[in-house]
């Protein structure tokens, strides 16, 4: 029986327009199409965990608002438990401002609402419910507090716990001890350790860094290289993607964290999850969109 998986984290509704380049400050620039898609960090990675066969029961803020409504629904359409889904009064759902331009390359600006209010204390009945051999998976797009307290938590009933430290901030040395395994990207590898990630040695360096900080087990993302492991017993592989071309990179990371989640509920060994999060990851960039390009099962057996 798979492990449950519990995702706390953000849910927001994403405004996508492909360009042919990204605008530059000051500068105005001609678009093809709009979408709106179903996105933010916690509702992706829930998703592509979902998707891929994940018992998930995800924790999130939503507006009482059109958005938040239509992201309930497309949770519990995904098969997710949303009885920790919370809907705010006062505070609008999360919104997402994205350009892609012609390589697949995007910026987003993120105004947070609801997201912005998940609180302590709202985490806390989840990660009391949560059967002991449950898998925590945790972004940073809510608050801070909300993160430690659920790290905190996790920790005190023996929960591994999944960080995923997007977007990039600066996080107290008291997180770390209590981490089975943090994700970073090249960006957030260096916000957090101070080493400039490159390729695989740097890679190593940092990875190395953050086990000194506490960490058991660390996975660098490297972009369309694939993903470099470093495990608690000190051994170091790359891992390489899949060449495709990509349409849109947006969730890339995210398709990956619920893909990993996943595999490592089953109980696969972290080289099998990473190859296995490498191929999800590698198909979402073949589509648009956020959630609308997470693999399901039937994707990753063809
Ligand atoms: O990681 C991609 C996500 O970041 C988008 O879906 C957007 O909502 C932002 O949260």
């Amino acid at each position: 029986m798979p492990a449950p998986i519990l995702v706390i984290g953000s849910a927001n509704t994403d405004m996508v327009v492909k360009t042919a380049k990204l605008p530059a400050p000051g500068e105005t620039v001609l678009g093809g199409k709009f979408l709106m898609n179903p996105g933010g960090k916690g509702a992706n990675q829930a998703v592509a965990a979902a998707r891929l066969g994940g018992t998930v029961t995800f924790v999130a803020k939503v507006g009482d608002d059109v958005f938040g409504r239509e992201a309930r629904a497309g949770f519990i359409r995904e098969g997710m438990d949303t009885q920790y889904v919370l809907t705010d009064p006062d505070r609008p759902s999360g919104v997402a401002l994205i350009n892609v331009d012609e390589h697949g390359e995007n910026c987003i600006a993120v105004a947070p609402g609801a997201n912005g209010n998940l609180q302590p204390t709202d985490v806390a009945p989840a990660l009391q419910a949560a059967p002991p051999e449950t898998l925590l998976l945790l972004q940073l797009e809510i608050p801070l507090p909300t993160v430690e307290q659920a790290v905190k938590l996790a920790a005190e009933r023996g929960l591994r716990v999944v960080l995923n430290p997007a977007p990039a901030q600066a996080l107290p040395d008291s997180l770390f001890v209590n981490l089975f395994l943090i994700t970073p990207n090249e960006t957030e590898a260096e916000t957090l350790t101070g080493i400039r990630v490159t390729g695989e040695a740097t890679a190593e360096r940092a990875a190395r860094k953050f086990h000194d900080m506490g960490v058991q087990n660390v996975i660098i993302t490297l972009g369309a290289k694939g993903a470099y492991l470093h495990t608690a017993d000190g051994g170091g592989t790359m891992i390489n993607t899949p060449p495709v071309s990509p349409v849109d990179t947006t969730a890339a990371g995210d398709c990956f964290n619920g893909a990993l989640t996943v595999a490592l509920a089953e109980n696969q060994s972290l080289t099998d999850a990473v190859t296995f999060a490498c191929r999800a990851a590698s198909i979402s960039v073949t589509r648009m969109g956020a959630q609308a390009s997470m693999p399901t099962q039937a994707d990753l057996t063809k």
